[in-house]
């Protein structure tokens, strides 16, 4: 398949629709595409103009699988056929805890696990700190800079970036202490010097848990100095604190591993599973070792559509398709491929600060002046927008907005992820001409 831009953007057809999304919905879910979807599959999407556009934000990391993968379609379909919905607290169904056990399976570490359902990730962060504190029988929460964990109060609190996420909605959750991601390119902290920040903050005797990305996600795919998972998971036993790692960007394959943690040779407390988790559909899971997930008391964790028939069905569905499709391997031999590309326009490119990533979740950093690294934010916008024009989607990522992730669908073919290599390159070029 290749890319068909037919219109200028937007097209006619998607003007008409956008007119209406302008009268009735809030300007505050605006869309960085200017088009509407027509239908999408795999790695490409076609707008109602017939325009067509290769997708390497995957919805936000939704489709580690795809758009629209036969096997997802065909296990909604056919869940929908027997049944939507009977609160798994009124009557249970056996989806969930086939799925439920496909993730446990597919999880390293020796001790045994349980899986609870929510419905997004801030939902599963949510209950990850309930958990956490019903059984430290603590309240004090550590995050840290860059974070991303959600929208709502809570999850809002524990993530940085003010605005646009925060601006304006405090007051904040109590008892939310944030210390600095240790990131190599910017801020070089050994785990040494970061605990000695975190008792400068907070008792650790206080913390119920340390929630953590192992690679953040919205914060740039910050691969952390080395020290960092395995510093911190000595630091939280040591202290009966709880280690959890938010997995819902860097989880499901992305990086070569099941999870990213594993990358690290740890193993956490409780672990956020969400977006591929179930290619779109909305689900999410807090994934634990057993004792932590069977102590809290009945009916204190749900909620009337967790754990849907639908969404697990899907779910259940994705997990064999990564499986099945290797798409770990895929993710190791896509990501190289990438990375090297990058390597490439940064050696040609002063305006490339840094290249990261592991596997499949790899960024370039973009900066104005190497030596300061100044943030290159606004440049940034303009090559994702030229990468636009000549239709292909790109995500953007970090507290100044100055890093291209790469969300690709782990499905993509090579040579389409070639195309979508060449037109990102040209437009740097473009830019920075
Ligand atoms: C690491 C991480 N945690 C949590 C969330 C929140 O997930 P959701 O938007 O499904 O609530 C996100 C979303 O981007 C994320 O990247």
């Amino acid at each position: 398949m290749t890319a068909i831009i037919k219109s200028s953007l937007p097209g006619p057809k998607s003007k008409e629709f956008l007119a209406k999304k302008e009268m009735y919905v809030p300007e505050a879910m605006g869309a960085m595409a200017p088009f509407m979807i027509a239908k999408a599959e795999g790695a490409w999407i076609t707008d109602v103009d017939g325009n067509r556009f290769l997708d390497l934000t995957g919805g936000w990391g939704c489709l580690n699988v795809g758009h629209a993968h036969p096997k997802v379609v065909k296990a909604v379909q056919d869940q929908a056929a027997k049944f939507i919905h009977t609160d798994y607290s009124v009557v249970s169904y056996d989806v969930y805890g086939d799925l439920a056990e496909k993730l446990v399976r597919s999880t390293s570490g020796p001790s045994s696990k349980k899986v609870a359902f929510f419905n997004c990730g801030a939902e599963a962060v949510e209950n990850a700190v309930k958990i956490s504190r019903s059984y430290t029988k603590r309240g004090s929460v550590l995050v840290f800079e860059g974070a991303f964990h959600g929208r709502t109060l809570l999850t809002m609190t524990m993530t940085h970036k003010a605005k646009p996420y925060k601006y304006h909605y405090g007051p904040f959750a109590p008892d939310i202490y944030r210390a600095p991601y240790p990131n190599p390119y910017r801020n070089p902290l050994s785990f040494h010097e970061l605990e000695k920040k975190i008792v400068s903050l907070v008792n650790p005797d206080e913390l119920a848990c340390v929630v953590v990305e192992a690679i953040q996600g919205e914060g740039g795919f910050i691969v952390p100095m080395d020290d960092l998972l395995p510093g911190l998971r000595k630091f939280t036993k040591e202290n009966g604190i709880l280690l959890v790692l938010d997995e819902v960007q860097a989880g499901m394959g992305r990086t070569g591993k099941f999870f990213a943690y594993e990358h690290w040779n740890i193993e956490p407390d409780l672990v956020v599973v969400g977006k591929s988790l179930a290619s779109g559909m909305p689900l999410s899971a807090v994934l634990g070792k057993k004792e932590i997930m069977d102590a809290m008391p009945d009916s204190s964790i749900g909620g009337t559509y967790v754990g849907n028939p639908i969404c697990c069905a899907a779910g259940a569905a994705v997990m064999d398709v990564i499986h099945e499709e290797k798409l770990l391997d895929k993710a190791n031999k896509l990501g190289s491929l990438m990375k090297n590309r990058f390597s490439v326009i940064q050696e040609k490119c002063d305006l490339v600060g840094d290249v990261r990533g592991i596997g499949a979740m790899v960024a370039m950093e973009f900066v104005k002046d190497r030596k300061t690294k100044e943030p290159a934010g606004e440049e940034t916008a303009k090559i994702t927008k030229e990468a636009l024009s000549n239709g292909v989607l790109l995500a953007k990522a970090g507290l100044y907005g100055n890093v291209i992730r790469m969300l690709i669908p782990l499905v993509i073919e090579e040579k389409d992820l070639i195309f979508g290599l060449d037109v990102l390159q040209k437009a740097i070029e473009k830019i920075t001409s």
